[in-house]
């Protein structure tokens, strides 16, 4: 079982807290969702392998370390989690972008995938789930099963504000998953929004409030 990474780097720190502010408009808030992607990526990537290929620098030639290949891909939830792909890709020009979409049918409360395209070969890639919100945990847990169905093995997710009830939910239903936030809040309130959170993130990074 994983334990999950808050990731408290000052820069980090900074920029959420610009992005919780009110007054910050929907330019600013899709940049800095961007930068933060970027930066818990790094993070994120931490582990992946290595190997020494010999090079020749203008003074001599040694060996030094270079990625050792291993095939990357990021998945956004539909939609919030597509403002942090262009992140994630700065860093990692190579991944391939998947992309799910669910809505929990309001009768049944069953989860509906109505979107679901990943790589041919996911199941040889190291996937990072990407959504900006850890509320619940409900789209997260439930898009992670859909990407698992596919083939994925590993799978790390990656979020910018979790809520201790989302932590709890994706860690039970899949403890193999290593989850990354920025920050970690206090609750959800009665609807569902983290606090104190920075509101609906799909609605600020679109500009459709
Ligand atoms: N989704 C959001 O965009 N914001 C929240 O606070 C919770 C879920």
């Amino acid at each position: 079982m994983k334990e999950p990474m808050i990731l408290n780097h000052p820069l980090l720190q900074h920029k959420v807290s610009h992005l919780r502010d009110v007054n910050t408009g929907t330019k600013e808030f899709k940049e800095l969702v961007s930068e933060i992607a970027m930066l818990m990526c790094y993070e994120a990537t931490r582990d992946l392998p290595t190997q020494e290929v010999e090079i020749t620098t203008p003074i001599t030639t040694d060996k030094f370390k270079v990625l050792a290949g291993r095939k990357l891909a990021v998945v956004p939830i539909l939609r919030a989690g597509l403002g942090m792909v262009d992140g994630v890709l700065a860093l990692i020009p190579a991944a391939k972008v998947g992309h799910i979409g669910l809505y929990r049918d309001p009768a049944s409360l069953e989860p509906v995938e109505y979107y679901c395209k990943l790589p041919a070969d996911i199941s040889e890639r190291e996937v990072m789930v990407v959504d900006p919100m850890l509320a619940t945990g409900g789209s997260a847990s439930d898009a992670i099963t859909q990407i698992k169905k596919r083939g994925a093995k590993t799978i790390k997710f990656l979020c910018i504000i979790a809520a201790p009830e989302g932590i709890k939910r994706l860690h039970d239903t899949h403890p193999d998953v290593e989850i990354y936030a920025a920050a970690l809040d206090k609750c959800l309130n009665e609807h569902g929004y983290i606090v104190p959170g920075l509101g609906d993130a799909g609605d600020r990074i679109f500009g459709t409030k």
